[in-house]
């Protein structure tokens, strides 16, 4: 019944060493025990007095999932992926469609444990959502965002053909964030979709604004 009245559930998408399941409430606490220290979170979510600064993060991201869902629209969505490397929890990607009806464009989010970076995994799992996004999603480009300093984040980017669009400055830390952008040609001539499977979108469609697949059982 809940998979029903709430397709996204059935959305699953794997890459040579990744699986990525839509996040669930279950996921939580194992998220909260692995949010790594060097992570910065929404500086404008709640914080709560009282509540020690690790306490406060976990909220942070408990809150952003049920935002996520609780908020839901086709013209402004949010859907987090939980990523798990041989049945291991190792971090989250997120896949973003704010004014999705209006721009077609995409944006995202991730972090892996310590241990699972460098080595590949960053770029596997934006892969696997750009896949989404640009196959059934029909994206017609994808954006990102990150401090200059953050080199493995624009690395990743930078693997996967966006380009450099402009910068700006954050209000609250007063650091520079590189903006980049992949058009859909860029992504379609990199053939990386190959390296990605994609399973369960039919019936969560109409969550994007999008018709069901001619086909697909109602
Ligand atoms: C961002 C993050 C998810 C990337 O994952 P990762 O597994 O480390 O990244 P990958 O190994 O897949 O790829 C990183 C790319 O950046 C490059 N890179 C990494 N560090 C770099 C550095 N210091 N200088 C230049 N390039 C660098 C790598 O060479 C690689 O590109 P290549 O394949 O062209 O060589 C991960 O590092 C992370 O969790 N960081 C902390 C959280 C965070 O900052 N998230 C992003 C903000 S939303």
């Amino acid at each position: 019944m809940v998979g029903v009245a709430w397709p996204l559930h059935g959305i699953h998408l794997g890459t040579a060493d990744l699986d990525l399941a839509v996040m669930r409430e279950a996921d939580l606490p194992i998220l909260g025990s692995l949010l790594p220290a060097d992570l910065e979170l929404n500086p404008h979510a709640t914080r709560y007095a009282g509540l020690s600064d690790t306490a406060n993060r976990r909220v942070v991201v408990a809150q952003a999932y049920w935002r996520a869902l609780g908020m839901w629209s086709p013209d402004d969505w949010a859907l987090p992926f939980v990523v798990r490397s041989a049945g291991v929890v190792v971090g989250v990607q997120w896949l973003e469609g704010p004014d999705w009806r209006s721009e077609r464009t995409v944006d995202s989010s991730s972090w892996l444990v310590a241990a699972a970076r460098g080595r590949g995994l960053g770029k596997q799992m934006r892969a696997a959502v750009l896949t989404l996004a640009f196959g059934p999603l029909g994206a017609e480009a994808a954006v990102s965002s990150a401090v200059l300093d953050n080199e493995s984040s624009l690395g990743v980017s930078r693997a996967l053909g966006y380009r450099d669009t402009h910068r700006s400055v954050l209000e609250h830390s007063g650091e520079t964030l590189q903006h980049v952008r992949l058009d859909r040609a860029s992504w379609d001539r990199s053939g990386r979709s190959h390296e990605v499977i994609v399973d369960g979108v039919a019936p969560a469609l109409p969550l994007f604004g999008l018709g069901p697949v001619e086909g697909t059982p109602s």
